[in-house]
């Protein structure tokens, strides 16, 4: 079943609580919270403190996608503040295996980012371990970007891998994920659909949300 993770990236901040109610109503499942410092990225976002805000307006999983350094030493706040999910960067953490353990043994569901020049074969031997990998169809900093063609093969690469080793990941996809390329991207075998500029740009996110959603359920045959 293909599920919507509205990313408020794309949101207006001061209306936070309301623009993720609407893309609740509108089918979103999972809400995609981008967490950037300005380094690992060339852009900032927000934190744990607007985390543990969001956590109090929603009961939808909070899927915290880190594109920040050192994320060994949040990963504690990042559980008290509530986030579910996390997802950190191959390309970010020098001991990748003990980073994920740690989000484990905060109680909260460890996943990869791949970033678009990062191979998925180079993650196989930790796959058994992650609730999801994150293929980045776009570089990661910013909302609104042209998704990147060659990520679809990288999902079907994951989706290759899954079978032949037996489990249970899911596949979320981020970037570049719209109405022009939703059908392919489920296609392709994607099951978490990442999408900020999609559902926020315009201002009607419950509705807008609504139609992504229809969109990817057609291309998977739902
Ligand atoms: C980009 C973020 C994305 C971003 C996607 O670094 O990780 O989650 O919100 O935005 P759209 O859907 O607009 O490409
Ligand atoms: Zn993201």
């Amino acid at each position: 079943m293909v599920e919507l993770a509205p990313s408020i990236l794309s949101a207006d901040f001061a209306r936070l609580a309301d623009e993720v109610a609407a893309a609740e109503r509108g089918g979103g499942t999972v809400i995609h919270v981008d967490v950037m410092d300005g380094h690992f990225v060339p852009n900032i976002t927000l934190g744990p403190p607007v985390v543990k805000s969001l956590r109090k307006v929603t009961k939808l999983p909070l899927d915290c996608h880190l594109m920040i350094e050192n994320v060994d030493d949040y990963i504690p706040a990042f559980a008290d503040a509530g986030a579910n999910w996390i997802s950190i960067h191959y390309e970010d953490c020098r001991h990748l295996h003990r980073s994920l353990e740690l989000i484990a043994h905060h109680g909260m569901k460890p996943a990869v980012v791949l970033n678009p020049a990062t191979r998925v074969d180079l993650i196989l031997d930790i796959l058994p371990m992650l609730h999801h990998v994150l293929i980045m169809s776009v570089n990661p900093g910013f909302g609104g970007q042209k998704f990147i063609p060659f990520s679809l093969d990288k999902i079907r690469r994951l989706v290759e891998l899954r079978q032949e080793l037996g489990l249970a990941f899911r596949i979320e996809v981020d970037g570049g994920v719209a109405h022009d390329t939703v059908a392919r991207v489920v296609q392709a075998g994607a099951d978490l659909l990442v999408a900020g500029n999609a559902v926020f740009g315009a201002g009607h996110a419950e509705q807008d949300a609504r139609a992504l959603l229809a969109a990817a359920r057609v291309a998977a045959g739902e």
